[in-house]
């Protein structure tokens, strides 16, 4: 066999596993949307058996010759190739899959389920000790499956790569380390500012109809194809890959809260316009045609939502057609006041209703507290102590109970641990990528001031969407923006508008 044909038979072999990968997205999406509850277990059941097939057919003996056999040929000489990528991720995670025994998958996959379960009540009776055992279950079989995978110095990063390929714990320590100390300072600043935002403004009552229509003005003036895409009504929003030519979001409507759904729908907005805009009909299934990593993925919808959505230059555009849908409701309200209440500012308990400036406090916290819990320097039962005291250090708030503390994310229930910094870290990705945009393009507030939102979704196409995972995240960024990445964009971002709106 040459390697030429070595090369088909493995990309033919990956595009059939992500066809059937893509089957689970479908029926993910429709889990998440409009299956009837009863259909639950038998959903359950499907997914099992699409998930073992894609795993015994990706671990397959056969699929690490074909990798080997290209790896060894002239094929990927220039390693930035279509070839040379596509065998690279694939190595990756080839390595990845296999390091790790099915025994210890099967026993992880059971601990999630169990353990989801209990933290759901646990958060629901806020009773912490009904979840500290599966926390400290889970920790354990997680250093499991770091020990497998393999690390340098630090277990936490076998895990985080699952995220953020090549991303380490210290990497993201040293971007952090400076952006904490300067939000404390900037968060102090605003407390002691003289103004509020006015957010009464956004508290009126929106009827849900009109704010649809508004999310699918401002998606399809973003670039969101529709032919290409739906927007459909969940609890909790997200954006579900389905395949070329099929990308879903969704949001929520809350007709006593006008930023809650807008926002929501920019920002899976964001994130589809990245997935609409990899090379998917040519190179369907194949690593350089999907998300570099979380933290890539995070910054494309941060970027529509904080740097585009939350501007001066957008609502310029988009507040007389906004006040104009509403009509009576918002015929008193300023723009100026509009915008201050879009940027408000101030800590409170909950990540996932955070504002832009205190929502990376929430995700270091996380950061920390899951490395030390790793490392069993942070014992499971000491987490709420550890939890409840950071919250006060960095954002001056202490948590009434355990509910509105460290049993409010999902995330480490389900084993996710080392996923919370690449929220962060897309917001980094975006205030960089953004700066750069801006520098490229020229006067981009005068475009969007005029609705023209266009030359800079070509940009992002042209810079990170079409070469799906062709560059690492590290990579990208530098060829993108000339440097690595640093928090002085994202700290210029936030004292600019702290400047702008509290005077501070
Ligand atoms: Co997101």
């Amino acid at each position: 066999m040459t390697p030429s044909q070595a090369y088909e038979q493995l990309t033919a072999t990956i595009r059939d596993i992500s066809m059937l990968d893509s089957i689970g997205s479908f029926m993910s999406w429709d889990e998440h949307t409009y299956m009837p509850p009863k259909g639950t277990d038998h959903r359950a059941n499907q997914q099992t058996l699409i998930a073992r097939m894609s795993h015994e057919q990706f671990t397959s003996p056969r699929v690490g010759e074909l990798i080997q056999a290209v790896e060894q040929s002239d094929l990927i000489q220039d390693p930035e190739s279509d070839a040379a990528a596509n065998v690279r991720e694939l190595r990756r995670s080839y390595d990845r899959a296999r390091k790790l025994p099915t025994s210890l998958v099967e026993e992880l996959t059971r601990t999630a389920v169990m353990s989801q379960s209990a933290w759901a009540t646990a958060k629901g009776k806020s009773d912490y000790a009904t979840f500290e055992p599966w926390l400290d279950k889970t920790l354990q079989l997680k250093r499991q499956e770091a020990q497998c995978i393999g690390y340098q110095s630090n277990p936490y990063d076998a895990l985080l790569d699952a995220f953020e390929p090549g991303e380490t714990a210290a990497g993201i320590q040293q971007v952090f380390q400076p952006l904490r100390q300067r939000l404390v300072e900037l968060i102090g600043r605003i407390g002691n500012s003289a103004r509020t935002a006015p957010m009464e403004v956004l508290e009126r009552t929106f009827p849900a109809a009109i704010q649809e229509k508004l999310s699918r003005e401002a998606a399809a003036a973003s670039g969101f194809d529709f032919q290409a895409g739906r927007l459909d009504v969940t609890v909790h929003p997200f954006c579900q890959n389905i395949g070329p030519g099929d990308t879903r979001i969704t949001t929520r409507y809350d007709e006593h809260f006008f930023s809650d759904s807008f926002f929501s729908t920019i920002h899976e907005t964001g994130h589809a316009l990245y997935e609409q805009g990899l090379p998917k009909e040519k190179h369907f299934g194949l690593p350089i045609a999907e998300a570099v990593s979380l933290g890539i993925h995070e910054s494309q919808s941060r970027m529509w939502e904080n740097f585009v959505g939350r501007g001066g230059a957008f609502w310029k555009y988009f507040f007389p057609r906004t006040q104009q849908a509403f009509g009576d409701v918002m015929k008193d309200i300023s723009p100026d006041q509009w915008l201050f209440a879009i940027n408000d500012v101030r800590p409170s308990l909950i990540r996932t209703e955070s504002d832009e400036t205190t929502y990376n406090l929430h995700v270091m916290l996380r950061f920390e507290i899951e490395q030390a819990m790793l490392l069993d320097e942070i014992k499971a039962h000491d987490n709420p102590a550890a939890w409840n005291e950071r919250m006060k250090n960095y954002l001056g708030v202490s948590p009434p109970d355990d509910a509105q503390g460290c049993l409010q994310d999902i995330h480490w229930s389900m084993g996710a641990i080392g996923y919370f910094p690449t929220y962060s870290l897309g917001n980094l990705y975006a205030a960089q990528f953004f700066e750069q945009a801006r520098k490229d393009l020229g006067d981009l507030d005068g475009m969007f001031e005029k609705g023209e939102f266009l030359p800079l979704l070509g940009w992002l196409r042209e810079k990170i969407h079409i070469h799906g995972k062709r560059y690492t995240a590290k990579q990208l960024i530098k060829r993108v923006t000339g440097s690595e990445l640093s928090a002085e964009p994202l700290v210029r971002h936030l004292e600019k508008n702290a400047k702008a709106f509290y005077g501070v």
